[in-house]
């Protein structure tokens, strides 16, 4: 694609040009957009560009690792790994309604962004994976839909900065990004990733979190994605995860009686995630994926499938 092949040449000069020899920071969340600018970036300027990954804790199983992996060690970036887990569970501690949670988890987010960030003070520039999509958005009146959930993307800018910004995505769509980052080089996998919310497992596990409950739905989470992989069903649907309920239910196993959490399976297909239905799955993989859960996971001992729409119910739970 010439198009694509075009704008990665010039996106890579442009950066080259603006940057010179001075250092560049970027907050490398794992998603698809900060990963893509990450490695755009890098192909320009190479190790002037440090990464920082903050480890909220509220993310997928072994997230930390895999970008350490794939970003850190197979595309040789310099990623600052800031492992924050206690402290956002720290404050989330007593914390149970949503858009609480939401503000504590985005207030420890850019707490630790900016004690970060200001350890690099010889950086003068800070890159983001802005895309066309958040430029309008941020210009655009606060609609209805604002005052329903705080859809704050984790990450906003400490007033402070003296940084510069970078921001080679400004003008792509997110289907673009994607084909910008399969040229780039970044596994297929990745770049079509579901999104995730910047709060992550924070409001996915109901109510209040702890590290325990966090520990149980990771388990989960990587086993109903997994098998969506393996049964070739990740990329019919849009979004799909676990959530932890915080209610117990009585149970058997063997000769016992247990008493666990109940876990929900959510997937959504949509095209905008303003409206959405629930993806009309298997009975069989969902026999399979409930199994799984149950037989494998401490902690679990009941799995329900969500058959809601949005609306009236959003895709997240909180
Ligand atoms: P809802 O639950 O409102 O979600 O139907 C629509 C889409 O937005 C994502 N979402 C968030 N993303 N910060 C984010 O960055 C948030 O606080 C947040 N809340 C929901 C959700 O995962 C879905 O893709």
């Amino acid at each position: 694609n010439w198009v694509l092949k075009d704008f990665i040449e010039t996106e890579i000069q442009r950066i080259k040009n603006v940057v010179g020899d001075k250092k560049v920071i970027l907050g490398l969340s794992g998603g698809v957009d900060s990963s893509v600018a990450a490695v755009l970036i890098h192909r320009a300027i190479g190790d002037q560009l440090t990464c920082i990954f903050v480890d909220t804790g509220l993310l997928r199983k072994d997230e930390g690792k895999k970008v350490m992996e794939n970003y850190g060690k197979h595309f040789h970036m310099n990623i600052k790994m800031v492992d924050a887990s206690e402290r956002f569970l720290t404050n989330l501690k007593g914390i149970d309604e949503p858009e609480a949670k939401r503000k504590s988890i985005g207030r420890d987010f850019v707490a630790v962004f900016d004690e970060e960030s200001k350890k690099f003070d010889d950086a003068s520039f800070l890159a983001q994976g802005t895309i066309y999509p958040d430029v309008i958005e941020s210009q655009s009146v606060k609609g209805p839909s604002a005052t329903i959930k705080s859809h704050h993307n984790v990450g906003g800018l400490p007033e402070d900065m003296k940084l510069q910004l970078l921001e080679p995505l400004r003008e792509l769509f997110k289907d673009e990004v994607r084909k910008v980052g399969v040229e780039l080089g970044i596994p297929r996998e990745l770049v079509y990733r579901h999104p995730f919310p910047g709060p992550g497992l924070g409001i996915r596990v109901l109510g209040e979190v702890d590290a325990e409950k966090v520990r149980i739905l990771q388990e989960a989470d990587q086993i109903f994605i997994d098998e969506l992989y393996a049964h070739n069903l990740y990329d019919e649907v849009s979004q799909a995860f676990v959530v932890l309920l915080p209610v117990k239910s009585v149970g058997v196993m063997g000769d016992e009686r247990t008493y666990e959490y109940t876990a929900v399976v959510r997937s959504a297909n949509t095209i905008d995630f303003m409206t959405a239905t629930w993806s009309k799955l298997p009975y069989e993989f969902l026999e399979l994926v409930s199994n799984r859960i149950i037989n494998e996971v401490k902690g679990i001992n009941r799995v329900a499938y969500d058959i809601s729409s949005k609306p009236p119910a959003t895709i997240e739970w909180e």
